[in-house]
């Protein structure tokens, strides 16, 4: 499953080792998102990749509620509950979703302190499995919580809203309102020196 986009992102300011895949240094946050159909074929293996995400205690604390951008879904629902800023961009995603972490153990209801960095691994499977059909996706913490929880049925007691996230075919970045054309552009990332220390 390929989906091709026609537009080319400038990877300049990105200076991944030489080894190190493309598919780690070329994996960015795009805004431009041009509503194409994704198959539930592709968009059920995105899903199904995150499954497969460590997590302690094998918990799997993720859950994910999605809607695809078609009539007569709960899309526009969804991109109700993201800040303006984010709605600017998001409502030409594919697909919107929201990520929930399960707060509790099963098997001894204490908290679960590693469960969003659990969901942050899950979320990160699903990203690259987007890469490699060609998708993109962006994360969003930018949404109106109570009314995400309300929305989605979601328990504070019991379940933490992390972030939203758009996915979809990435489009050119002329498609943008002017103000966010200008930052749709890869992100550089601190030196590997700056954050690891090997001895
Ligand atoms: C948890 C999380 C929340 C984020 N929230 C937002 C957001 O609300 N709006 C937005 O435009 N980008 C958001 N981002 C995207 C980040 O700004 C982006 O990932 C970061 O600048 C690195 O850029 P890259 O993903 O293109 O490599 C978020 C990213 C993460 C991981």
């Amino acid at each position: 499953m390929r989906f091709k986009s026609h537009y080319v992102a400038d990877f300049s300011d990105r200076n991944p080792q030489p080894i190190t895949d493309k598919l780690f240094s070329e994996r960015w946050s795009p805004r431009a998102f041009k509503n194409t159909d994704i198959p539930s074929v592709a968009l059920e293996a995105i899903l199904d990749a995150a499954r497969w995400s460590p997590s302690c205690f094998n918990e799997q604390p993720w859950q994910f509620i999605t809607a695809s951008n078609t009539p007569g879904g709960r899309f526009e629902e969804f991109l109700s509950l993201l800040v303006d800023a984010n709605q600017h961009w998001a409502k030409t995603a594919s697909v919107l979703g929201f990520i929930v972490s399960k707060r509790h153990f099963d098997h001894n209801q204490q908290e679960n302190s590693t469960a969003t960095f659990d969901c942050g691994a899950a979320w990160m499977a699903m990203t690259l499995q987007a890469r490699l059909f060609g998708l993109f996706t962006h994360s969003m913490a930018g949404m109106h919580y109570d009314e995400a929880y309300s929305s989605l049925k979601v328990d504070a007691s019991t379940h933490q809203i992390i972030c939203a996230f758009a996915l979809g075919v990435m489009d050119s970045a002329d498609s943008l309102p002017e103000p966010l054309q200008r930052k749709e552009k890869p992100s550089p990332r601190k030196p590997l020196t700056q954050i690891w220390q090997h001895y």
